[in-house]
């Protein structure tokens, strides 16, 4: 079957939005003159502004990484003890949790969202929990009404890993208004990017104070508060910002063509997509398939890939079966990190690839 298509050059999963050099370089000159580099100069300044904005929250703090931003806004909340999590995430997610002294407990996801499914959170309640980190997998908004209801009842503070939902809204708010705090990734593979990143947003003033400190050593000038780390963003990185952002509408809009593309056609074969969620503008992040079984979902990988066609296991594996955490098997997220298979998407996409790779499901399962 596959010996029909055309040779190809070799297609990845994502390709990094490179904004217009002149665009970069006229934000660079902008460094260069104030000569500086980082140290929240004024590129980051305008940089984190813009984005507090454009998403309408009170507080917003870049960093490093999406990764730190996990880690300092558990540490900015003052959570110690048992965090509930979902298991169907990046690695970051649960690894930000042991990292800060944290305890992970797994509660399976809702199968249609890959969220966590909050019907399951009380149960998994105690004495010892402090906080419930859920991710917002694939821009899809969590259950947040449920989960702030669920918070609420048993004094628990809610972050949300919102490394993919750059521009979710639901109700017609920013995704990011919901929870304690929300973290931002604008790692390069991100929707938005600044080569490597991410954010915190928060709601709380002193909370937010105590994040500026642990992102910046703990001090500031010769006073010393707390044990504080360096998770800045350069001004190089910020700058990088500055010239993404103005494109971003323009590429989720030819992601949502490609999306559409995609469903037209896989919707006659028996693979599962994930739902237009009611009350929610999405950002086309990522398009995720899900197969009946994990050996079809293998075949139809290895296939691609002898087309050269590089899809990726997203998430693999479920977090519950990493080598350094206990937990009792979460049956829902395991069958969907051994059944997803993300395909290729961004913008400028060679328009025949949704088509080929129905081509060879087709062959496969169809
Ligand atoms: C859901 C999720 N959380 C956290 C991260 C970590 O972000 P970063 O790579 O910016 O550290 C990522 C992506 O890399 C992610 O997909």
């Amino acid at each position: 079957m596959s010996q029909e298509l055309q040779p190809m050059d070799p297609i990845y999963v994502t390709r990094t939005f490179l904004p217009p050099r002149a665009e970069y370089d006229a934000w660079l000159d902008k460094v260069y003159t104030s000569h500086v580099l980082t140290n929240n100069g004024p590129v980051h300044r305008e940089l984190e502004e813009t984005l507090r904005k454009r998403f309408d929250v009170p507080y917003l703090k870049l960093m490093t990484n999406g990764t730190l931003a996990i880690q300092l806004a558990i540490r900015a909340l003052g959570v110690k003890g048992k965090i509930i999590t979902t298991p169907f995430s990046y690695v970051a997610t649960t690894s930000a949790i042991l990292w800060e002294g944290c305890e992970p407990v797994f509660v399976d996801i809702d199968p249609q969202t890959c969220c966590i499914d909050p019907n399951l959170i009380e149960a998994a309640i105690t004495p010892d929990t402090r906080a419930i980190l859920a991710t917002h997998v694939y821009g899809i908004p969590c259950d947040v009404e449920a989960i702030d209801a669920i918070a609420k009842k048993h004094g628990l503070k809610v972050i949300y890993d919102a490394a993919h939902a750059f521009d979710v809204t639901y109700k017609g708010k920013s995704i990011l208004a919901w929870g304690d705090a929300s973290t931002l990734s604008f790692h390069a593979t991100k929707l938005f990017h600044t080569v490597e990143g991410g954010a915190v947003i928060l709601h709380d003033e002193e909370a937010d104070h105590r994040l500026r400190l642990l992102r910046s050593f703990g001090h500031i000038g010769d006073e010393h508060y707390c044990l504080g780390m360096n998770a800045k963003m350069s001004e190089v990185h910020a700058a990088m910002g500055m010239a993404v952002l103005p494109h971003v509408e323009e590429c989720i809009r030819q992601r949502k063509e490609l999306d559409a593309s995609y469903r037209l056609v896989l919707k006659e074969l028996p693979v599962r997509m994930l739902p237009n969620c009611p009350d929610t503008t999405h950002n086309y992040a990522y398009f995720p398939v899900f197969f009946s079984a994990g050996e079809v979902r293998r075949r139809v990988q290895e296939e691609l890939e002898g087309i050269g066609i590089f899809s990726r296991r997203y998430f693999y594996p479920s977090l519950d079966q990493l080598p350094y955490v206990t937990s009792p098997p979460m049956a829902a997220s395991e069958v969907a990190a051994d059944t997803a298979l993300s395909l290729p998407f961004y913008p400028g996409l060679p328009t025949h690839v949704p088509a080929t790779i129905a081509q060879v499901i087709r062959g496969i399962i169809g």
